[in-house]
């Protein structure tokens, strides 16, 4: 039994398996309906949960709609609607849906939840974003890169914006996929330097470079996300609006990428803030790519998770 708490957490040589399975079993459903079942049933009479303690259109979509296709079940839970949202602790809540599901992925806002539900599952845990860390979606980045351009490893990678919790996974990413990371954004919005030092312990170049333009400068991808995260105040809207205007990803700034450079952004964006339509509409945008591979990656993630 495998928990996929964090990029940074799952050897290289397991990612990169995970990542051909998703590729595989991308190409192996390929024009088939929606609904229909794949050829394989990995999770036939598995139960999965899916609890929420934050909204969410593609996670709770592509987890449910990849159980079902791998031959499984799945339960949809809102956290609010849970005991565990009155009072009742993650260990006991991680005891309890053990003994009625296989595995379970949350979505939540603290990461000690997620690893408190880790160590007391018995079975295992996926983490489907905290506040911190987003590792599922950046599989699926990696994904989206390597079905469009080949082998990420050795690649120029530019955040541009917030450096918040899709921003963390990328870093692990980073490290574990070996390609190097220009952030670029106020200095007030740093990625944590955990995430930063891990990437540069594997040996990667990772850049904090002030001035967009500069940073974008030979970039084979570039990536921003949302200026406020679910776990931001809404009362810090105005300041950080200010700070991360600069950092706007336009034709202007993608101009300054290699020719072939594509964009991502995990979604939902906020058009015409953190990026302009031109781009998300544009001829290097892969963003639509990038949320249905959340599909294949998480399934993938959930075979390694079963063993199965
Ligand atoms: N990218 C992402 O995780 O989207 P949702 O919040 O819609 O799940
Ligand atoms: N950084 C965003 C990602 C949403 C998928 C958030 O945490 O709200």
């Amino acid at each position: 039994m495998n928990h996929f708490l964090d990029i940074h957490k799952t050897d290289k040589d397991q990612l990169r398996l995970i990542i051909d399975s998703a590729k595989a079993m991308k190409t192996a459903r390929d024009g088939q309906p929606k609904a229909a079942t794949d050829h394989d049933l990995p999770l036939k009479d598995r139960m999965v949960a899916l609890i929420f303690e934050k909204p969410s259109t593609r996670t709770r979509t592509s987890f449910d709609v990849g159980v079902r296709q791998m031959g499984g079940q799945t339960m949809v839970l809102s956290g609010s609607d849970m005991q565990l949202g009155h009072g009742e602790t993650i260990a006991d809540t991680a005891r309890v849906m053990s003994r009625y599901v296989d595995m379970i992925m949350i979505r939540t806002f603290d990461e000690s939840v997620l690893e408190e539900m880790a160590e007391y599952a018995t079975v295992p845990v996926i983490n489907g974003l905290t506040d911190r860390t987003h590792p599922c979606q950046i599989m699926a980045d990696v994904l989206t890169y390597e079905e469009h351009r080949g082998p990420i490893a050795g690649k120029k990678v530019v955040w541009c914006g917030d450096g918040n919790n899709v921003c963390a996974s990328f870093l692990h990413a980073a490290g574990q996929f070996g390609f190097d990371l220009t952030f670029t954004g106020p200095v007030q919005l740093d990625p944590e330097m955990e995430f930063v030092g891990f990437a540069r312990n594997q040996g990667v170049a990772v850049t904090i470079e002030r001035d967009p333009t500069k940073a974008v400068e030979g970039a084979d991808l570039v990536v921003t996300d949302t200026w406020i995260s679910m776990h931001d105040a809404q009362s810090a809207r105005e300041r950080r609006h200010n700070m991360l205007r600069p950092y706007q990803v336009n034709a202007r700034l993608m101009e300054r990428a290699k020719p072939d450079a594509l964009f991502m952004h995990c979604l939902p964006a906020h058009r015409e803030e953190e990026v302009t339509s031109e781009v998300m509409d544009g001829p290097n945008s892969v963003i639509w790519d990038e949320a249905e591979n959340r599909l294949h990656a998480q399934k993938a993630i959930m075979r390694w998770c079963l063993g199965a």
